[in-house]
């Protein structure tokens, strides 16, 4: 077993003080201006980053890929992929982040792989060379059918078919995204060294995709159906030997070189990411759970995430609480409202019209100040917000295979039902250039763009957003002081109030003599304050969006979508 002594122990704890920012490559920014964005395009936007205050980066896969599911379908997990530049170019943004003090954090996506990785293509050939276990092959029924009903999170069977092995694969996502055996020993193997390949480049540390997915029931049953569907997509998270693989990662690489480590954990519950991340059993720093993104979705709906509903507040402050408090004294928790597969807040759960700064700076002071590790993803920070999309402007696999599902086979959602939903929560969302000033393409290219740019850009830009009176990004800064500075957002104590209020999110955190009261209006309305908060003679406003700066001062009103934090002694 592996261990670190007290002292190592709190300096490989820096995530506990950090705030990371998310780097979408491919939509940041395009430094050769062939429409994609590119590393040498990050290295030009790193003063930027550092002018925010945060502490590390995560990108989003760069390796080489074919792209059918924005790089999370790798095909060399080793070399850039020559969109984004060289591997040459990413040992250089490493060395120029770290003179800035930046971290930089990986993505590390083992579940599967693309088809077009060497060791797929090897694995296809026959069912006794090196390679031919590094995947889940299975014979077919004797009718020819799948193994079992799963089904992919991008529709239909999660087997396809390969002519030259006669067998079925397995593939969670995409058929081009064939799933990794973890049960293989090699496989794990050739993972840690690919680690430590990264390790050496002066990588910090790794995000994990859907990490919690590794390891399969090797019975393979089929899933209980629930509306007599002929694929099933069910536990898929938590496999029997999920644990220990984890734990196996940990030791092998991120416990010896020091890594960082979040987990992405779609399905899991506090109480389970209480074992992931508990430090005793020496799996995972921070998980990423899903349960917070799903507050606007029907619960028993039968056509998945695209059956939408208005965002139930309550049920955000009881989930966000639960983990708070699950995670107290146990673990770690990562925070993030956005990253490339979530939509914009603003748009999303906000009024990204009349109420746009006040909406993303309300959600921002929510999750900031709350005990973990808060995430920004690229364009939060300026309150960028959903395009005005047709159908046809979208991109991303999953909507397009669900669209074909949902709406042309299962005839269960109308076009324009699907439409307005994909304008809610579609990943594509997220995904659009960032909007740098309100030149041609937003300033993100002097080409045109892989993706359609939003609309919206002569006005949401970096360029305005950082002289605007109302400025999201500067409130992201002061945010991002607030936690350096202040023990109390790190270590003070939780406690959620008003529980049952469906429009105001408050909290207050402890620690000594300190308490600070954070009360967050989540909604259009003019609220009288009093029911939220009463100031005392001394109390001071430590941070207001609507620009307060005594605790007595405004005539006890929350504004629409007014965020405020109070310091008391206690
Ligand atoms: C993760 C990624 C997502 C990707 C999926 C399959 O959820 O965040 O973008 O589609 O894994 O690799």
């Amino acid at each position: 077993m592996f261990l670190l002594g007290t002292e190592e122990i709190m300096n490989s704890e820096w995530w506990k003080n950090a705030v990371i920012y998310q780097v979408y490559p491919k939509s940041f920014n395009d430094s050769n201006n062939d429409g994609y964005g590119d590393i040498n395009g990050i290295i030009e936007k790193l003063p930027y980053i550092k002018s925010l205050g945060v502490d590390a980066i995560w990108l989003n896969p760069l390796y080489v890929s074919p792209q059918v599911d924005n790089g999370y379908d790798i095909a060399d997990y080793r070399a850039v992929d020559p969109r984004f530049g060289t591997n040459e170019d990413l040992y250089r943004l490493i060395d120029e982040a770290h003179k800035l003090d930046l971290k930089i954090i990986m993505d590390l996506v083992v579940n599967g792989t693309s088809d077009q990785h060497r060791w797929f293509k090897e694995s296809c050939k026959s069912k006794d060379n090196y390679f031919s276990d590094f995947y889940i092959w299975k014979d077919a029924k004797a009718d020819g059918s799948e193994p079992n009903n799963w089904g992919s999170n991008f529709s239909g069977s999660a087997w396809e078919w390969n002519d030259q092995r006669q067998q079925y694969y397995l593939h969670y996502y995409a058929k081009e995204q064939p799933d990794l055996n973890w049960e293989n020993p090699r496989v794990r193997e050739a993972v840690f060294d690919l680690m430590r390949f990264w390790k050496a480049k002066g990588v910090d540390g790794w995000r994990m995709d859907i990490i919690t997915s590794i390891s399969k029931n090797q019975e393979f049953p089929d899933n209980p159906a629930k509306h007599n569907e002929k694929y099933v997509v069910a536990n898929q998270d938590n496999g029997p030997r999920m644990h220990e693989f984890i734990h196996d990662i940990n030791q092998e690489v991120l416990a010896p070189f020091d890594m960082m480590s979040v987990g992405e954990a779609p399905a899991s519950k506090s109480i389970d990411a209480r074992q992931l991340v508990d430090p005793k059993r020496q799996e995972l720093d921070m998980v990423f759970t899903f349960q917070h993104m799903h507050i606007d979705r029907q619960e028993n709906g039968v056509n998945g995430r695209w059956d939408t509903q208005p965002a139930d507040i309550v049920l955000l402050k009881s989930i966000l609480s639960d983990w708070q408090n699950a995670m107290r004294d146990h673990g770690w928790n990562a925070l993030y409202f956005e990253n490339h597969d979530r939509a914009r807040t603003p748009s999303r759960w906000g009024n990204d019209q009349e109420y746009r700064y006040e909406s993303a700076t309300a959600f921002a002071t929510v999750l900031h100040c709350l005990q973990g590790t808060p995430f920004i993803y690229q364009g939060e920070e300026i309150g960028m917000t959903n395009p005005d999309f047709k159908l046809d402007d979208y991109e991303d696999v999953e909507l397009r295979t669900n669209y074909r599902q949902y709406v042309e086979e299962q005839q269960t959602l109308s076009p324009e039902a699907f439409l307005k939903a994909a304008h809610q929560i579609s990943r594509d969302n997220a995904r659009t250039p960032m909007q740098w000033d309100d030149t041609l393409n937003a300033g993100f290219s002097e080409s045109e763009s892989w993706f359609k740019i939003n609309e919206r850009y002569p006005e949401i830009n970096v360029d305005k957003d950082q002289k605007a009176q109302k400025s999201v990004s500067n409130y992201y800064r002061d945010l991002i002081k607030l936690r350096h500075n202040n023990l109390i957002l790190r270590d003070g104590t939780y406690e959620l109030k008003n529980a049952a209020d469906p429009d105001v999110f408050a909290y207050e955190r402890c620690l000594g003599e300190q308490k600070w009261t954070v009360v967050v209006n989540l909604s259009d309305k003019r609220l009288k304050r009093a029911k939220y908060y009463t100031p005392n003679l001394d109390s001071k406003v430590v941070i207001s969006n609507y620009h307060k700066t005594k605790a007595s001062d405004s005539d006890e009103i929350l504004e629409p979508w007014e965020a405020i934090v109070f310091e008391d002694q206690i």
